[in-house]
């Protein structure tokens, strides 16, 4: 049976991205790498893997609509039919949405509903809780309110600084994503 193909969407290091690819069994091939930043290093990432990269600078379209037009027909030229956000940093508009309707999935470094947005470890790291996480969830118009997927809880320890917060959240972000990746695409198979 042929994979799925999926794309990444990705604004920085991609070390999300780097941990998709380095999975041996991996339910879906990646085809495609959309960037919105031309200097970030996930390109390079890319790069090393073979896998072709679609660079876009936002400024230059007169809207979210008009990018992501570019963006869906890029997509469907490649016949991509999953989208797995990482570190991607713009909110996801209605074109694409529409377009590829439950299957746009992001990783996000808090339990949501806890610290969406920017900044979720640090947010995490000086609130003083105890616990944060991972979530995985499906996109929607919102930023990170999306139908939770997945989550696992990271502790906040007494001796941490935020670099060693940010380390072991990304180790389980690492290990998480390609397995729900492989869950969905399982379940998805069954219908
Ligand atoms: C990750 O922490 C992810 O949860 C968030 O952005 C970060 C991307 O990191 N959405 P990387 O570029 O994959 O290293």
């Amino acid at each position: 049976m042929t994979k799925a193909k999926a794309a990444v969407f990705a604004s920085g290091t991609g070390s999300n991205f780097q941990a998709l690819m380095d999975t041996e069994h991996l339910a879906c091939e990646i085809v495609l790498l959309v960037c919105d930043q031309s200097d970030a290093s996930v390109i390079e990432k890319a790069a090393k893997s073979k896998i072709p990269t679609f660079i876009f600078n936002a400024k230059a379209y007169p809207s979210k609509e008009a990018y992501e037009k570019q963006l869906v027909q890029k997509l469907q030229e490649v016949n991509v039919s999953w989208v797995f956000l990482a570190g991607y940093m713009r909110i996801v508009g209605p074109t694409l949405l529409q377009a590829f309707e439950r299957k746009i999935v992001n990783i996000h470094p808090s339990l949501l509903p806890a610290f969406p947005g920017k900044d979720a470890i640090g947010q995490a790291f000086q609130s003083g809780v105890e616990t944060t996480g991972v979530t995985v969830h499906f996109i929607d118009e919102g930023i990170d309110t999306g139908p939770i997927i997945a989550q696992e809880s990271v502790a906040i320890l007494s001796g941490d600084t935020e670099a060693t917060l940010k380390q072991r959240i990304q180790q389980v972000e690492h290990a998480l994503y390609p397995r729900v990746v492989n869950q969905l695409l399982q379940s998805s198979s069954n219908f």
